[in-house]
């Protein structure tokens, strides 16, 4: 009787589990209007159900990209690195940029964690491996498989906000793949082979998703310049004159105007919380 009570409530936890997430997923979902949200969760879902959760790949979430595919929004575009919080901050108030977090998948996912068994038709929200625990578990390769998306449709100028509050604002230690080597720059993931794109995955293993990801599939034909805002907090590590930002002028394809601007912190909460003060005057 015990184990007959013990199974029932966890069946009915599990259950209650999924039915928690695909909800916050279906209702953050329909804010979007002209979306078939259930089409996009069923493309979702497949990606880790019925997996080990340790071994879902980045193109897992290929069918994902394909049911809800990101629109270029040329010159408004928004990267960023370790500035999370002030960058949302300045995006939620202001119509100027627009993040990851704020398109369709990225703010459907953004701050969830799930995962699937081997053998169960179920999405899990506790027991799922943590973000470094193993290399290719849900959560991680879908902000690494969105991300790619998302950066193979920036166009325009696009700005990227990094942190001057860290020794190395821009991070990539990234071992070349071998279709770099010699090249001396950035590759454009759209022209190459999809033996090649794995190599990319493989070798962006641990590092942060913009420099190893993001950054590399600038394209020439289609952005025409990136603009980095170095975020300054007091007592700041870093700035503009930082050696690793030279990295990222060496890693973006050859035709990328490279612009850097230090900005105070204060500054871009002032611009966030002051919409009289035009987005291209904020810095
Ligand atoms: N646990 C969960 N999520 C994590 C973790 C972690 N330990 N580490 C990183 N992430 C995810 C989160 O979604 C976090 O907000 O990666 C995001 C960014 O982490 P950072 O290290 O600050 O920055 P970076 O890896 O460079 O990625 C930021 O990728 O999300 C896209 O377009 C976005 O330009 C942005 C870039």
């Amino acid at each position: 009787i015990v184990i007959v009570i013990i199974a029932v409530v966890l069946g009915l936890t599990l259950r209650q589990n999924k039915s928690e997430f695909k909800s916050t997923f279906l209702s953050r979902c329909e804010k979007f209007n002209q979306t078939d949200c259930q089409k996009v969760w069923d493309a979702f879902e497949q990606a880790y159900v019925n997996k080990d959760p340790c071994k879902v790949a980045v193109e897992a979430y290929d069918p994902l990209i394909v049911a809800a595919p990101f629109k270029p929004q040329c010159n408004r575009m928004m990267f960023w690195s370790k500035t999370k919080d002030v960058v949302h901050g300045f995006t939620e108030k202001r119509d100027c940029f627009v993040t990851l977090e704020d398109t369709l998948l990225g703010s459907v996912l953004d701050g969830l964690t799930w995962c699937g068994k081997e053998g169960s038709k179920g999405t899990f929200t506790t027991g799922c491996p943590g973000w470094s625990e193993c290399e290719n578990n849900p959560v991680r390769s879908f902000w690494r498989r969105i991300s790619a998306a998302f950066a193979d449709v920036a166009c325009g100028d696009v700005t990227a906000m990094l942190s001057g509050s860290i020794d190395t604002p821009f991070n990539p230690t990234r071992k070349k793949a071998p279709a770099e080597s010699g090249s001396g720059r950035g590759i454009c993931c759209n022209r190459l082979e999809d033996s090649t794109k794995d190599m990319l995955w493989k070798t962006a293993r641990d590092n942060n998703i913009f420099a190893s990801i993001e950054v590399v599939r600038f394209q020439a034909s289609r952005i025409k310049s990136l603009n980095v805002v170095m975020v300054l907090q007091q007592n700041a590590k870093s700035n503009c004159t930082d050696p690793s930002l030279k990295n990222l002028r060496q890693t973006l394809d050859t035709g990328i105007t490279y612009s850097c601007k230090d900005v105070p912190e204060s500054r871009i909460q002032e611009c966030g919380a002051k919409p009289e003060i035009a987005c291209g005057a904020c810095w």
